[in-house]
């Protein structure tokens, strides 16, 4: 049985205390809501710690980060380590967002280091693909999207990507309010099971956690979620939103 996952990505939002009124409002909203999936959060890096604490007590909200380093330590200046992370009791990390792949140049060589780092450590590889818009208008987004997986995923075994979250995330759907329609989003997360399927076998595609990202919001998550090969959200903006975020987190 996958789980129902709802994953908020905070990205580069928030200070320090709007930060921990914002956690402490969903540790209340998801103790009291009657949702069956499992929450995430995951705020910039420098909160991990004092998150960590927070949480510790409850098991209603899980923690996790937006990015790492593969390495396990040593002189790489300003990276966060896998092993650090665990360190703190983090679950889960972004990977691979597109953000990180258009503005820090991420490869998918890099990712594929990173997805066997976190791995290593037990912490769960949030691992994002998803097109462009040009790539999209040329009909090519579903080779696009199938070769990001294949690169940086396909060398792993399957009981390793089983427990690797895939979230697709079209750029042309983050922050933008144009959301992927339930069929778009559908179309891609039955095509990326069926490769999982195709490489690493029935029982494996059957598992694996497949999540969408892009202006979802509370009006069309839902739809999103009642999809077939759709197990929960990866939200953005929306997740900034206590109420917002909670409705979300309610719309299986
Ligand atoms: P939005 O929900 O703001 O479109 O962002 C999606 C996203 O990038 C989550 O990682």
């Amino acid at each position: 049985m996958r789980k129902k996952i709802v994953a908020g990505n905070w990205k580069m939002n928030l200070n320090y205390e709007e930060a921990k009124l914002l956690l402490n409002t969903l540790i209340n909203s998801a103790k009291s809501g009657n949702t069956n999936a499992e929450i995430i959060v995951c705020p910039p890096a420098i909160y991990l710690a004092a998150f960590s604490d927070i949480l510790k007590s409850q098991s209603a909200v899980k923690l996790g980060a937006q990015n790492c380093f593969h390495q396990d330590s040593g002189a790489y200046t300003g990276e966060i380590s896998p092993s650090q992370l665990k360190s703190l009791g983090v679950n889960y990390c972004i990977i691979g967002h597109s953000e990180r792949r258009e503005q820090f140049n991420e490869s998918y060589d890099l990712l594929a280091k990173k997805a066997k780092a976190l791995l290593k450590h037990q912490i769960q590889p949030i691992f994002c693909c998803g097109e462009q818009l040009e790539v999209r208008s040329n009909n090519v987004y579903k080779e696009f999207i199938m070769k990001q997986i294949e690169d940086s995923l396909f060398t792993l075994k399957a009981e390793e990507i089983a427990q690797v979250i895939i979230a697709y995330e079209p750029i042309w759907a983050i922050g933008t309010g144009k959301t992927a329609t339930a069929v778009q989003a559908q179309e891609v997360h039955g095509l990326i099971r069926a490769r999982i399927a195709k490489q690493f076998g029935d029982k494996t595609a059957a598992d694996i956690n497949l999540i969408y990202g892009g202006s979802c919001k509370s009006d069309n998550a839902k739809e999103l979620f009642s999809q077939t090969d759709i197990d929960g959200g990866l939200i953005g903006g929306a997740s900034l939103d206590a109420a917002e975020f909670s409705h979300i987190s309610n719309s299986f």
